[in-house]
Parts: structure tokens; C-alpha cells; sequence
């Protein structure tokens, strides 16, 4: 019912030649697993090589970030439709490193969804406790914060076209990864939430689980109900890592 999705969030890292290899890794993956969808999200510098060497297929581009303006005035910043004239077609909005040092809360992320969506891009929302919140037990309450914004008129719509990531923030970068329990336990608190936005298209809503998903991890993770996917970090940069982590959902 839901295709899973393996993304591979490079972050700050890559240059054209690393780009080119990986590009060819995925395409070799998809072609070795007809039912896995792949998607990487390279720096804004490397998006048109990267979507010109992926072409249109079952790899998918987009960016890490995207400006909440439509154009002028912003220095530095780029706009949904700079990122979908490279032939990007999805975004990242909210990770956890920019509502960490860049201070994105849910005023600047719903402007951002909302230019995403008007632009056709397709987003991946991305949401977190960190370590001191689940210490308090306040997993829960902190993710459906976060989730808040879709209850608004103006995205309940619009449900069908986001996909969530779930990302603790202890387990992204750290080498400790949730184990299947904990993260299952939270994407079905957040299918709930989904369910209450709007329970027909609930189920059809691809979550992402994202925290040191390594080729070891993946099985486990990807093999619980409401987990339909991985945002990769450090294996993406690896080809033969990632097309294991494809292999894992296939
Ligand atoms: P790591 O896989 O390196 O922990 O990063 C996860 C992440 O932040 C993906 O967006």
C-alpha cells in the first residue's frame, strides 16, 4: 500500500565527483529493487548535476531547505521555484539542525511548507524529541507539536502530497539508533495524529524513520508496520551502504 522510500540527506557534504558515483549507485539500486523508491538530497550547489544525471526516474532530487519567500530581497536564500527549474521535485523543511541552529520554529516552517506545496515540490516534514525531552517523557507531546500545523485548514488538503520523518534528535549523527520498538511506537502515535487530520488519507502517508539507519539497522526498522522508509545521513555518502539500506526495504 505504501512504496517504501529510502532518502539520503547528504547535508553539508559532497562535491561533483562523490555526487556522480552516488547518483550512479542509486540508479543501479532502483534498477536492482522495483519496489523501493530512492530520493537524495544533495547541497543546493550540487542539484542540477544531480538531477541531470538522475533524469526524470524512480531516484528523486530535492533540496534540504527552501526560502519562505516566493523571490527578491533575501540574500542567500533559495526560493522553491530556483530549486524546481534544477528538476528537484521534493524538499526537506524542518530538519532538526535547522530548528537547532537556525532557529526554525512553526510560524517560518508553515510559510515554508506552504511555498513548497504551492510550488509543486514535494515536501518531507521532519520531526524530533531530543534527548532531554524523551528523558521527561515528553516524546509525545513534543512530536505532536511539531505535527500541529497540519491540522490547519491549510494544509489538511493538502495530506496526501507530504511525507513525515521522524528523527529523535540523540539517535542523528550518534551511532545510536532507536530501536524498531521505540520508533514504531512514535510513527503509530503519529499515524494517529494523521487520522485525526484526515483518516482516509492517513494510511496512505508515507513515514520516514531517520537517526544512524545503517545497512545492520535497516531490516529491523523497516519491517514495523507504520515504517515506511528511511532519511539517511552519514550511509547515504556511502553507495554501497545506501543500495544495502535499499535492499533492506525491498
Ligand atoms: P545520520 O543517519 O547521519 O544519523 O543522519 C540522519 C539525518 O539527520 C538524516 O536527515
Amino acid at each position: 500500500m505504501r512504496r517504501p522510500l529510502i532518502a539520503g540527506n547528504w547535508k553539508m557534504n559532497g562535491d561533483p565527483e562523490l555526487a556522480g558515483s552516488l547518483i550512479n549507485a542509486c540508479k543501479q539500486a532502483v534498477r536492482d529493487h522495483e519496489s523501493v523508491d530512492l530520493a537524495v538530497f544533495p547541497p543546493y550547489t550540487l542539484l542540477p548535476l544531480v538531477a541531470t544525471e538522475a533524469g526524470g526516474g524512480r531516484v528523486r532530487v530535492g533540496a534540504q531547505d527552501l526560502s519562505p519567500h516566493q523571490k527578491g530581497a533575501y540574500t542567500g536564500e533559495v526560493s522553491a521555484s530556483m530549486i524546481k527549474a534544477t528538476g528537484a521535485t521534493m524538499v526537506l523543511i524542518g530538519h532538526s539542525e535547522r530548528r537547532q541552529w537556525h532557529q526554525e520554529g512553526p510560524k517560518l516552517l508553515s510559510a515554508k511548507l506552504k511555498r513548497a506545496l504551492d510550488e509543486g515540490l514535494t515536501p518531507i516534514y521532519c520531526v524530533g524529541e531530543s534527548l532531554q525531552q524523551r528523558e521527561e517523557n515528553r516524546t509525545e507531546a513534543v512530536v505532536g507539536q511539531q505535527l500541529a500545523l497540519l491540522k490547519s485548514a491549510e494544509f489538511k488538503p493538502h495530506l496526501s502530497e507530504i511525507l513525515i520523518a521522524y528523527e529523535p534528535v540523540w539517535a542523528i549523527g550518534t551511532g545510536k539508533t532507536a530501536s524498531p520498538e521505540q520508533a514504531q511506537a512514535v510513527h503509530a502515535y503519529i499515524r494517529g495524529i494523521l487520522h485525526k487530520v484526515d483518516a482516509r488519507i492517513s494510511g496512505l502517508v508515507r513515514i520516514l524513520y531517520g537517526g544512524s539507519v545503517t545497512p545492520e539497522s535497516a531490516s529491523g526498522l523497516l519491517a514495523c508496520a507504520d515504517i515506511d522508509g528511511a532519511l539517511v545521513g552519514g550511509a547515504s555518502l556511502k553507495g554501497d551502504a545506501f543500495a544495502a539500506i535499499a535492499a533492506a526495504a525491498s
